[in-house]
């Protein structure tokens, strides 16, 4: 089988950054392995690409990256817009949020569209189409209504929200619908699936059996895959980066003081603001610790057009700025915070100098970086995790402390009782938690996923008549993929 795998972000092997976002950090070492070809965006736009689809490729592990520039005239609608201001709000409960136009879904309608056609260069008889998240809900339908009947599979990085949210999204019941395109549906956890179904059923009134759904388009499997990370290599890349100036410097910096440590994209999902009261509420109320801890938060800048995201990012900076101020002292900052990212290569290393890590979405698909604080830590010495129970990684790291990210207080005593836990404790609790990373790692939900979409594109009784029409000679590429002559290294134009 030849894989194409399909999301809005991509990452590079070769950029050497900070990751944006937890899809394209989980996928990169995944599918550099795998010799699939990962096709998204380029991060650009161009006027008259969808009569001139221009890609740039590079070869990634044994497989390609093929980058897309999107349409001028529809990526605001489709990226700021439709996506990210109408389902991600959604997606992460707060309908309250949503600010759409009608040439929004339009324009999201048409990216879908316009990456289906571009994704047809790619198809070969054996190929089979794993989409990412949810900039491409109707992507698949576009594919089928370009005549492909290989396997198709989706993937949701984010929650799933009730149907009642759902149903708060402009078109949902169209969109939903091409959804059911898909031969396999896959969540992050067991509530959004249910969530799923749940809509499917009230909304659409479609019958479903053992979670799958038979609609006119036919059968769709949907199955929960809790992404993982690589528990092992982070461990060691944490090791390793202990020893890095960016980590030695904190260290030297922090002068005998604990250290907590937050790192998100800015966005209204990963409960921020909440997590400030409460670092600010331990403090005040416990003023013995105050100079002997402090919190680093590293806010990484995300959708920064947004007016959502640009009001939080005034929001904290005020907030943190009003704590440091009122309670810090010439020699002593409560509140370290920065607006940047940091390679994983560093992060690791700050990962492991802090005492807690405190990750407190108010919704969150996974959170990747709950998962990367346990595995850096020293197995000797570990930090305390204090995790949400809203992100998904809550259902694997239950002997994290689980807090609730609205109950400030109770919020407060959970990080005051990880700085004051007992060794033998933290081991414990930290054990079982590496354990469970290591079963569940990121190798394990490639896999599962690709298996599952061949035995459900099976059982869906269309296997085979995958001949795709007319096709150009086929190239080689050193890992065994194979691109298409028209495609040159550098980029060109894709017809
Ligand atoms: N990340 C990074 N550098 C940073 C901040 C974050 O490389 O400065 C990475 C982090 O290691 C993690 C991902 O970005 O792999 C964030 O994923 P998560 O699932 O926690 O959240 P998301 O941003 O996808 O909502
Ligand atoms: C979340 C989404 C991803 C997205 C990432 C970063 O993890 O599930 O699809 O790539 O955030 O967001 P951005 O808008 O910068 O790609």
């Amino acid at each position: 089988m030849n894989l194409v795998v399909v999301s809005n972000r991509v990452a590079r092997a070769s950029a050497n950054e900070p990751m944006t976002g937890g899809l394209a950090a989980a996928l990169l070492p995944v599918v550099e392995k795998s010799g699939a070809i990962w096709v998204g965006s380029s991060g650009r736009v161009r006027d008259g690409a969808q009569r001139e689809p221009f890609a740039e490729i590079e070869e990634l592990g044994a497989g390609a990256l093929a980058m897309l520039d999107l349409p001028a005239a529809h990526y605001g609608g489709y990226y700021e817009g439709f996506a990210n201001s109408a389902l991600w709000p959604a997606l992460h409960s707060r309908a309250d949020l949503i600010r759409v136009s009608q040439d929004d879904y339009h324009s999201y309608r048409e990216v879908n569209g316009f990456m289906a056609r571009a994704l047809m260069r790619f198809r070969k008889p054996d190929t089979a189409f794993w989409i990412q998240d949810y900039h491409f809900l109707a992507l698949g339908a576009e594919l089928r209504d370009l005549g492909v009947t290989q396997p198709i599979g989706f993937f949701l990085h984010t929650p799933w929200a009730s149907p009642a949210t759902m149903g708060c999204v402009p078109h949902n019941r169209e969109l939903i619908e091409a959804m059911l395109a898909y031969d396999l549906i896959g969540f992050q956890t067991e509530e959004d699936r249910d969530n799923f179904l749940a809509y499917v059923k009230a909304e659409l009134g479609l019958p479903i059996t053992d979670g799958v759904v038979t609609s006119s388009r036919g059968a769709s499997r949907c199955q929960v895959f809790p992404i993982g990370i690589d528990a092992d290599l982070f461990a060691q890349q944490a090791q390793k980066a202990v020893a890095h100036p960016d980590v030695s410097r904190l260290r030297k910096s922090l002068n005998g003081e604990k250290l907590v440590i937050g790192v998100d994209r800015l966005d209204y999902s990963k409960g921020l603001i909440n997590r400030v009261n409460a670092f600010e509420r331990m403090l005040t109320s416990r003023p013995s610790l105050q100079r002997t801890v402090s919190l680093l938060q590293i806010a990484t800048p995300s959708r920064g057009t947004i007016e959502a995201y640009g009001n939080l990012q005034g929001d904290l900076a005020r907030l943190v700025s009003d704590v440091n101020g009122r309670l810090g002292e010439a020699d002593w900052t409560p509140i370290r915070y920065l607006n940047k990212g940091f390679r994983q290569a560093v992060l690791a290393g700050l990962y492991r100098t802090a005492q807690v890590g405190l990750v407190t979405p108010l919704q969150d698909g996974m959170n990747l970086v709950a998962k990367e604080y346990v595995a850096a830590q020293n197995p000797i010495d570990p930090g305390v995790l204090v995790l949400s129970k809203f992100a998904g990684a809550a259902n694997e790291l239950d002997t994290a402390l689980l807090v609730n990210p609205h109950d400030i207080e109770s919020m407060a005593r959970a990080i005051a009782t990880a700085l004051a836990m007992p060794l033998t404790e933290r081991r414990m609790r930290w054990e079982v938690m590496m354990g469970k990373l290591r079963r569940g790692s990121v190798q394990s939900w490639f896999s599962d996923f690709v298996d599952a979409l061949g035995a459900a594109h099976a059982a869906k009784g269309e296997a085979g008549n995958a001949a795709a029409a007319g096709e150009a000679p086929a190239l080689k590429l050193a890992g065994g993929w194979s691109r298409r002559p028209p495609m040159a290294y550098g980029g060109a134009i894709l017809q």
